[in-house]
């Protein structure tokens, strides 16, 4: 369909969490017209979420290099060693940028940082805000920052449909629907000299996240589109204490942090009694894929839905004081978890995968970038370290800002033709979350996996009665979903959050590196 308006800016960033905003800021000086596009509201993303923290070698203590060794460590022999340097070096300045751009982290009594401990840190290193609402107040004080930077422009409620490229097969700009504005199905034309990915991750692939509605993979679905490589897509990270809410509750569920056992709360099976001791040196705060698979398999053995976090002996008075969200959100579901114990189960957190990146953001379609958690730059391997996700948008968002003005593609590049992208209609998305879910989920095996990617490739030929912005969604989780389950087929062993059953051990010897995607399919 021809676009109905076109606009030309240098630089549209899509996106508008951590990595999105600090992007933009950071280029606000450097070129003419900058615009940033989200679906939603600036707000509405997963940064909005983040409970934890953020991490960075910031207390007197700590130092990058024992950063890294647990990054390292965590991301189980997958993660590109360069790119956990930079992360680990640059993180503590970045950290202090958003703290000049308004964010204020919770302090001691002395007035220092308040740092606290997650899954398979071995020093005290995430700054937290307000007690448990980190995210927010990060959201909060970008967005101010954004609105004191009047050149940036900033469009909401606008989706992007699909990237435009130039005949040599780099950016060109990228199609958009305003929502509420014109036909359901009417598009503009943004030209760009340069487009940075900063979308969010791939949750609402499978039927219980914590991410938000808007995390539907748009991103990497329009970066596979345009020719660009994906990676990895099949570290999907679940993390191990996600509320329970029963059987059949779907969509985003609440997030119960991993400072909470941070901060002494401890996993306890329907006997009471308490299962990670001996499973890791670490215990409860063992990485995030060996406690999700230690509950995992004791719901297995026992035959129960869920597992329970003690957090009782915190006491009232520090739930109020340290995690007020994660107490509302629990007794808005009736827990009062200074007396309660809360029902807890693994649920898709994180793609620690996604568009691959270099070291400066770079994608491999000439003008696209990535940051966050669109992004695949590395540093998360086969497992994400807690609270490194908001670190590495913040830290990579800096580094495209460096090199990006300098490669700026002429904007007059003729447009290449494309194909048309075949749209499912929106109500097959149930669908295509409970086979991921079955088959795509925590535990996988080749068997459940070529079931899931027959199935989806059945889905595919459904096609939309309507375009609209439920069809582009629904397409693109298809998308991802078909990539993802042929990228858990592919890697036939257990490393990190990629667990497989008929492959239960991590095995060095069949490890495959990275397994990347392109348009055409996995080639690793
Ligand atoms: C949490 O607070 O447990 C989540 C932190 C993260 O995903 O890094």
């Amino acid at each position: 369909r021809d676009p109905g308006w076109t606009e030309w800016v240098d630089v549209i960033v899509v996106g508008s969490g951590i990595a999105g905003l600090t992007a933009a800021l950071r280029l606000r000086d450097q070129v003419e017209r900058i615009a940033v596009v989200t679906k939603d509201v600036l707000a509405a993303g997963s940064t909005q979420w983040a409970q934890g923290g953020i991490a960075a070698a910031l207390g007197p203590e700590d130092t990058p290099e024992q950063h890294e060794v647990d990054t390292l460590v965590a991301g189980a022999g997958a993660c590109d060693a360069e790119a956990v340097r930079v992360l680990v070096t640059e993180g503590p300045d970045a950290v202090q940028e958003l703290i000049d751009w308004g964010a204020n982290f919770d302090k001691d009594p002395e007035g220092n940082l308040s740092l606290t401990r997650e899954g398979g840190h071995h020093r005290d290193r995430i700054a937290h805000a307000n007690g448990d609402a980190t995210g927010a107040e990060i959201q909060r004080a970008l967005i101010g920052a954004v609105k004191r930077a009047p050149e940036i422009l900033v469009f909401e409620h606008a989706m992007v449909v699909d990237l435009v490229t130039a005949e040599d097969g780099g950016v060109a700009g990228l199609t958009i629907h305003v929502m509420g504005e014109g036909d359901a199905d009417g598009v503009g034309l943004v030209r760009a000299r340069a487009v940075v990915l900063a979308s969010g991750g791939l949750g609402q692939v499978f039927s219980q996240t914590t991410n938000p509605a808007v995390s539907t993979a748009d991103g990497m679905a329009i970066a596979l589109r345009a020719g660009a490589r994906l990676r990895d897509l099949e570290f999907v990270q679940f993390h191990p204490t996600v509320m329970y809410l029963g059987p059949d509750s779907r969509g985003q569920q609440p997030l119960i942090s991993e400072a909470v056992r941070g901060e002494g709360a401890v996993l306890v099976d329907w006997e009471g009694r308490r299962f990670m001791q001996g499973v890791h040196e670490l215990a409860d705060l063992a990485p995030r894929d060996i406690v999700s698979k230690a509950i995992m398999k004791r719901m297995l053995e026992t035959g129960r839905p869920h597992m329970w976090l003690d957090a009782r002996h915190l006491g009232r008075d520090f739930w109020e004081r340290r995690f007020p969200t994660i107490l509302a959100s629990c007794e808005s579901h009736g827990i009062d978890p200074a007396i309660d114990l809360i029902p807890v189960a693994p649920a898709c957190h994180y793609a620690s995968g996604g568009v691959a990146t270099d070291l400066w953001g770079r994608s491999s379609v000439p003008g696209l970038y990535a940051t966050g958690e669109v992004a695949c730059s590395g540093v998360h391997g086969a497992n994400r370290l807690a609270s490194n996700s908001l670190l590495e948008g913040l830290v990579f968002s800096r580094r495209i800002a460096q090199v990006l003005p300098t490669e700026l593609r002429p904007l007059s590049q003729p447009v290449a033709q494309s194909g048309s992208v075949g749209l499912v209609a929106g109500d097959v998305r149930k669908e295509i979350q409970e086979i991921m879910t079955a088959s795509a989920g925590v535990l996988r095996s080749a068997e459940g996996l070529s079931r899931a990617i027959e199935a989806l490739a059945k889905i595919a030929d459904t096609p939309a009665a309507a375009i609209d912005p439920d069809a582009w969604e629904t397409t693109n989780l298809l998308t991802i979903s078909a990539a993802l389950a042929e990228a858990a087929r592919r890697r036939e062993e257990t490393r990190g959050s990629h667990w497989r059953e008929d492959f239960p051990d991590r095995d060095d010897a069949r490890f495959a590196g990275h397994i990347d995607v392109v348009l055409t399919g996995a080639d690793g």
